[in-house]
């Protein structure tokens, strides 16, 4: 039987995008995935649409250069919701983006009190503010950025233990008052947020769906290459690598990046790449 290649690239500012890297996996298991985590620029939650519209799609063509994927994914909603266009116009391969999932959001919410808990770049995003006009109109909707989320998800990914007040303390805003009480919906518009999805439940008393975008990311990425190559008869990959971009991975994250079945983690020094020097 004739088998094929295909390789991913997928790419977030730090360890968020194996939420996605995992929905990937699980729907297609022979695609060989690279990722990338930017940790020399994170969090990009903090940083200004036009710093990172000049990154973006620079790193990106150059990664290309040097992976070759048939497909990139910016599993990372802060710099989908500000950069796609610029990214795709970069790159000769196809794109996909993470679309915060406020149309499933609307769409489940009993009580039409919706949550998006994103970083404060992506709460503040117009493209957001449109996807809450075209699904979620007939929703009251909270919206709370958050960057000590990505910090805990990264902390926790590098083996520390997770600080359970700040967790708290970072929905209290949005589950306070009248119309918190009433939240039965929360976008999880960062990637990064998934990774905590057990300590975000344990954190409040009502019951929530907390909705994320990693299968829809997963499912269209499935249906693009599709219709480049037979996703069924692809060659089971040697093995997966994990890029990090900036200093090297301690013992505890690359076990993580392990679990997430990246066996290789390389570390990649921004001052030997020409993105160094933006
Ligand atoms: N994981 C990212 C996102 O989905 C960004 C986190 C950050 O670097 O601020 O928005």
């Amino acid at each position: 039987m004739k088998r094929f290649m295909a390789h991913a690239l997928i790419f977030d500012s730090g360890v968020g995008g194996l939420s996605v890297a995992a929905e990937i996996r699980r729907m297609l298991p022979l695609l060989r995935l690279s990722y990338i985590a930017d940790d020399a620029f994170r969090p990009y939650g903090e940083k200004s649409e036009a710093a990172l519209r000049a990154r973006l799609p620079r790193l990106l063509s150059e990664l290309c250069l040097m992976l070759d994927p048939d497909i990139v994914v910016i599993a990372c909603n802060t710099a989908s919701t500000t950069a796609l266009p610029a990214i795709r116009d970069a790159l000769s391969v196809p794109v996909v983006g993470v679309v915060p999932a406020i149309k499933p959001a609307a769409a489940k919410s009993r009580t039409k009190t919706i949550g998006v808990l994103g970083t404060p770049g992506t709460v503040r995003r117009k493209y957001v503010d449109e996807l809450i006009h075209e699904f979620a109109s007939d929703c009251h909707v909270i919206l709370q950025g958050s960057v000590n989320l990505v910090d805990q998800a990264e902390a926790k990914l590098s083996g520390q233990a997770v600080n359970m007040d700040i967790i708290r303390g970072e929905l209290s805003a949005m589950f306070s008052g009248r119309k918190g009480m009433d939240l039965d919906a929360v976008v999880l518009a960062c990637t990064h947020f998934p990774l905590l999805r057990e300590e975000l439940k344990a954190s409040v008393t009502q019951s929530v769906f907390w909705i994320d975008s990693g299968e829809a990311v997963a499912k269209r990425v499935k249906a693009v290459l599709s219709s480049l190559t037979d996703v069924t008869r692809l060659s089971p990959p040697q093995q997966d690598t994990a890029f990090l971009i900036g200093p090297n991975a301690s013992p505890a994250r690359a076990q993580a990046f392990a679990k997430f079945g990246f066996k290789r983690v390389v570390g990649l020094m921004p001052d030997k790449m020409p993105i160094g020097k933006i």
